[in-house]
């Protein structure tokens, strides 16, 4: 019989993003609702026991890589408990932060074989990151990305392209990864609830490469198969760099990914407009997995259903989601 993780479309997700908390210590406008943002309550979240319920019964199904996301996953009090509980399953777990609190939790993350660390980053510019996170943290972060990769881990730092704000220094975040084993991954600015997208925005893969062919000469690197970025390496440089390419070149054919937000609710898609609430039926004691294969069932093809193909012709009022801080990416 199929896994329940199979969807209609013959994908199999083993590969599940849990979000800790719906909370951050930085205030990203592309991120968040700049108006009327909702946070949710304690007894909304899951605590510890239900997350890791709910994370065994993926596993059991065939989860094989969990990454925690946020808001901030590690603003979340029982943040180390957590990667503790996790780190007895058999996958890879992986973290994606914004790196400011990173250094308290490198023990645990070396205790508990959690290599993979994705680190927040969208400006080298002290002026412009001020702008963009509203915090003054540019300093510590870079720091704390260096430390991660000399204390051995893989490090990837994402930069989200907005036109007008940051697409110029692409080529300096490149050049950073010069000497430093550092992958760099330029993203597409994406539609969520509240954070004012319009496509005009969008610096698109093609014109990143563009902004980076007149200073660098680069090779285009094997991806793997359910990799949502294209890598390219700077001629002898130790570190690379890559594009997310959602709006302009989606890669949902390969899609392995399912989302559990932090008040335990299920999303099939990124941009799914629905979501089901695994938490409130484990509270009640009914059947969470029959829940779980009708959500894969119900997953769209491509962007939830919801963006239009081409993206210019999205338009983001119409959509139904959360926002990115409410949902962990
Ligand atoms: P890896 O496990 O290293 O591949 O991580 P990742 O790149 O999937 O995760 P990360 O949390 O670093 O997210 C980087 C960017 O990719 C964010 O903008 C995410 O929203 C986006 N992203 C992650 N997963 C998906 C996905 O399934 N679909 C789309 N369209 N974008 C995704
Ligand atoms: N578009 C693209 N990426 C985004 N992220 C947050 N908001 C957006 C958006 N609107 C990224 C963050 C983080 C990752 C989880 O998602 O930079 O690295
Ligand atoms: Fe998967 Fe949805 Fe992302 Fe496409 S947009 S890759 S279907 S999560």
């Amino acid at each position: 019989m199929a896994s329940i993780l199979t969807d209609r479309h013959g994908r199999f997700h083993d590969y599940l993003r849990i979000s800790l908390t719906d909370a951050c210590n930085l205030r990203c406008q592309y991120c968040m609702p700049v108006e009327d943002m909702h946070f949710m309550n304690r007894s909304e979240l899951m605590t510890v026991d239900e997350l890791d319920t709910l994370a065994g019964l993926f596993v059991r199904h065939g989860v094989r890589k969990i990454r925690l996301t946020g808001g901030e996953p590690l603003v979340r009090k029982e943040a180390a408990e957590i990667i503790e509980r996790l780190g007895r399953y058999p996958v890879t777990l992986a973290i994606t932060t914004n790196g400011v609190l990173v250094d308290r939790f490198v023990d645990v993350f070396q205790r508990v074989g959690l290599r993979s660390v994705n680190v927040s980053l969208d400006s080298l510019d002290p002026t412009v990151n001020q702008m963009i996170t509203r915090r003054d943290h540019l300093q510590i972060v870079v720091e704390q990305i260096e430390q991660l990769v000399a204390r051995g881990f893989h490090v990837k730092v994402n930069m989200v392209v907005m036109k007008g704000v940051n697409e110029f220094e692409v080529g300096d975040f490149v050049a950073w990864s010069k000497d430093l084993p550092l992958h760099i991954r330029f993203i597409e600015y994406m539609p969520f609830d509240g954070n004012g997208w319009s496509s005009a925005q969008v610096t698109t893969h093609q014109q990143i490469l563009e902004l980076l062919e007149d200073r660098f000469v680069f090779d285009k690197l094997q991806d793997g198969p359910n990799d949502t970025a294209r890598a390219y390496r700077v001629k002898g440089y130790r570190g690379t760099f890559a594009v997310i390419s959602t709006m302009s070149q989606p890669f949902c054919e390969t899609c392995n990914r399912i989302r559990l937000t932090a008040d335990g609710k299920l999303k099939n898609c990124l941009f799914s407009s629905g979501e089901t609430d695994l938490l409130t039926a484990l509270r009640a004691g009914q059947d969470v997995e029959s829940l779980i294969r009708d959500t894969l069932l119900a997953k769209h093809a491509r962007l939830g259903g919801q963006l239009a193909d081409d993206y210019h012709l999205t338009d983001p009022d119409t959509l139904q989601n959360r926002s990115m801080i409410a949902i962990g990416g």
